[in-house]
């Protein structure tokens, strides 16, 4: 079982930014459909993707794919599975379900013939009428699409976004996932000075910062996958250990973290303290009105309010002292995540770039300001 095949799944709009990634970190055979990337690639590979994705939700074991238009039909090719490959005695497996344009569509019944006929496969082999599940858990999905099912395993857990250092939230988070997209599309590097304007818990900056430093992002994190019986513990020990290696230590990076809040500061410094990056990144008090940056070639990226907690005129007027700000700062690149379609208007100028993403299940669009490359002064 060393072969497997893995789906990288992501939030949708960004399915690119993560083949890059894995394009990146040298895979080649990739599949792309909305929200998954599927990836022909061996058990080891396991714990270097959940450890070293910055931009995917999780990451899954294809166990098996098939046409299901009946339960008999669901049941059959559950039971056909190998299970006894992946499940211990004691394993607490747990099987999501979801069903989408398929005839099987109630999905808690997909769900409970699934785990019957994965309870039936494994009394097979396991000589008890009862599993106890005391044991590390497996999250087993079933997915219909079109009445093809998938059945995977979750080798993440909680979902990659959650990297351990984010211990306090101030106000509506970004995700950390996105955040690192939105740095990943823009074009940042550790050389560049990076503002985040409305660094709100400062997962942009903290999500950068950890680019330029080359932090692997789950590092700090536990996975279900190092409780599988079925992967050698040494890849994961491995993997970590040349994560660690690879960390640029001595980088110093350029990073301004600012908000209107003096709460969201103090909370955004604490968080970024969690990963040591307090030399890297400064943050500061300042309302967006009132911001002093040195025009020279920096990248800003904004999460601006939205509009849900101050009122619509407001979020224009934001946006607008936004664009007077990119007018003055003439050599800076902006780039502005925002749920407003009218964001153009008030920002007095039509993005070079705009790219559609889901920021959870809120309809975004990414809008890119290109300045002058600064490699060409
Ligand atoms: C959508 S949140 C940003 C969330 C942030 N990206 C994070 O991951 O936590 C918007 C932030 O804008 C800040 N804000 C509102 N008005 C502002 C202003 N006039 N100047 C600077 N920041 C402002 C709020 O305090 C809030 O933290």
């Amino acid at each position: 079982m060393e072969k497997v095949k893995l789906i990288a799944t992501t939030n949708f709009g960004l399915e690119a930014v993560t083949k890059r990634e894995l394009q990146d970190l040298g895979y080649e055979d990739l599949k792309v459909t909305d929200g998954k990337i599927e990836i022909e690639a061996g058990l080891s590979d396991i714990p270097v993707l959940n450890l070293r994705l910055r931009t995917a939700e999780r990451v899954l074991i294809l166990v098996d794919e098939f046409r299901a238009e009946t339960f008999e039909e669901l049941f059959e090719k559950v039971y056909d599975i190998d299970w006894i490959n992946y499940l211990r005695e004691d394993d607490n497996f747990i099987i999501e379900g979801r069903s989408v344009k398929s005839k099987l569509f109630s999905i808690s019944d997909c769900q409970r013939i699934t785990e019957k006929a994965i309870i039936e496969k494994l009394k097979t082999k396991y000589k008890v009428s009862w599993f106890e599940k005391s044991g590390a858990r497996v999250r087993i999905e079933v997915s219909l699409l079109k009445d093809i099912a998938q059945i995977t395993i979750d080798t993440s857990g909680d979902g990659l976004h959650k990297r351990g250092y984010r211990e306090i939230n101030y106000k509506a988070p970004l995700s950390e996932t996105i955040a690192a997209s939105l740095v990943k599309l823009s074009f940042w590097n550790k050389d560049r000075i990076l503002a985040d304007p409305f660094c709100g818990s400062g997962t942009i900056s903290i999500e950068a910062a950890m680019i330029g430093k080359n932090i692997a992002p789950g590092l700090m994190r536990k996975f279900d996958f190092e409780k599988f019986s079925f992967i050698d513990e040494n890849y994961f020990k491995e993997e970590k250990k040349k994560c660690y290696s690879e960390i640029d230590y001595n980088i110093k990076l350029n990073i301004f973290a600012s908000d209107i809040s003096h709460k969201a500061i103090d909370i955004a410094k604490k968080n970024s303290e969690i990963l040591g990056l307090e030399e890297d990144i400064s943050f500061f008090q300042k309302d967006i009105r009132d911001l002093d940056l040195p025009n020279d070639y920096g990248v800003l990226i904004a999460n601006p309010p939205y509009g849900e907690r101050i009122g619509k005129e407001d979020v224009d007027e934001l946006n607008r002292e936004l664009g007077k700000l990119y007018k003055y700062l003439d050599t800076w690149s902006f780039y502005v995540i925002s749920a407003n379609e009218k964001f153009e208007k008030s920002f007095a100028k039509k993005a070079d770039r705009n790219r559609k993403l889901y920021n959870g299940r809120l309809k975004s669009y990414y809008y890119q300001y290109f300045g002058p490359n600064p490699y060409k002064k």
